[in-house]
């Protein structure tokens, strides 16, 4: 979330009871906070209505069986309840967090036998970047990716990206390019593209990336836009003489990486493959908005 947005105005739902964010508790004990021990999921509200939701509802169970905790909801509870809270939320467009964690329990590493999970939900307004980024681009800096091998599931646990993002701001930048040994794999908080001679690059889905929604919407829109694109293993080397880079999520949509450890990316400013995805993304929200035989939510 934008730290600009005032959570004033945010609206909580803690096990299946509303409430205004300010107002919302969680005990001390609950293992999300002593361990960090949950899963999490962002999704993006467009006129009320959850985007991708079935994408966002598989990743949840995905993470969930990969912490071995139980799903608490089925599907259509799921979608319940994040449309209740979407319905009560301050503006048409949200971001919607929802998180699951093992519950309030004495602390000891081990599972506890009898707890139940603790699922929290909050949904702020949507804050989508502001058009001056659109048109200027961002910058980013390089880091080693130090994550754990499991960075394919959406886990609360998130002290080495919150480390990792720093570096970026520390250094006036706004997001992370992370390399593993010596390759591509996201951001602290996004997915990464590259653009080389008009074909889209993307590193595959495997345990070192989060299988970002918006990852997946870009590859769609990729292949209908007639965008060639591979997915494939992308070099350090690649990255720095690449002529796009882009980082995509659910609150950031996409961005141009305009200059990486303060060099230019391609000729420093957005490219010409940017801007036309920038604009099917665009006509794909608002399709959303007015949804008619073309809209593919
Ligand atoms: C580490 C990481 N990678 C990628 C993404 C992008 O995922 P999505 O497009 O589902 O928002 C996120 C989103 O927050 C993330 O935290």
């Amino acid at each position: 979330m934008d730290a600009s947005v005032p959570t004033e105005q945010g609206v909580a739902c803690i096990n299946g009871e509303f409430m205004p964010l300010t107002e919302a508790r969680i005990p001390a004990l609950d293992r999300g906070f002593i361990f960090g021990d949950g899963v999490y999921e962002v999704i993006p509200i467009y006129s009320r209505r959850p985007f991708r939701l079935e994408g966002h509802l598989q990743r949840l169970e995905r993470s969930l069986d990969g912490i071995r905790l139980a799903n608490p909801h089925t599907r259509a509870q799921w979608g319940n309840l994040i449309e209740e809270l979407a319905r009560r939320g301050p503006t048409e467009d949200q971001s919607l967090y929802l998180q699951v964690t093992r519950g309030v329990a004495k602390r000891d590493h081990a599972f506890p036998k009898d707890a139940q999970p603790t699922v929290f939900m909050m949904t702020n307004p949507l804050a989508v970047p502001e058009a001056r980024l659109v048109s200027e681009g961002v910058s980013a800096v390089s880091a080693i990716d130090n994550r754990w091998l499991r960075c394919d599931l959406k886990t609360i646990a998130l002290l080495p990206n919150v480390l990792l993002r720093q570096l970026a701001v520390d250094a006036g930048a706004a997001e992370v390019v992370l390399l593993r040994d010596g390759r591509l794999t996201e951001g602290s908080a996004s997915n990464i593209f590259v653009v080389k001679n008009g074909v889209l690059l993307s590193p595959p889905k495997s345990n070192l990336i989060l299988a970002g929604i918006t990852y997946d919407v870009i590859l769609e829109l990729a292949q209908s836009g007639q965008i060639p694109c591979e997915v494939r293993a992308i070099s350090e080397a690649e990255v720095r003489a690449a002529d796009e880079v882009w980082l995509t999520s659910s609150t950031r949509e996409v961005l141009a990486i305009t200059k990486l450890d303060g060099k230019p990316i391609g000729e420093g400013r957005p490219g010409a493959v940017f801007k036309r995805m920038y604009a099917l993304f665009q006509e794909l929200k608002a399709g959303l908005r007015n949804p008619g035989p073309r809209a593919h939510a």
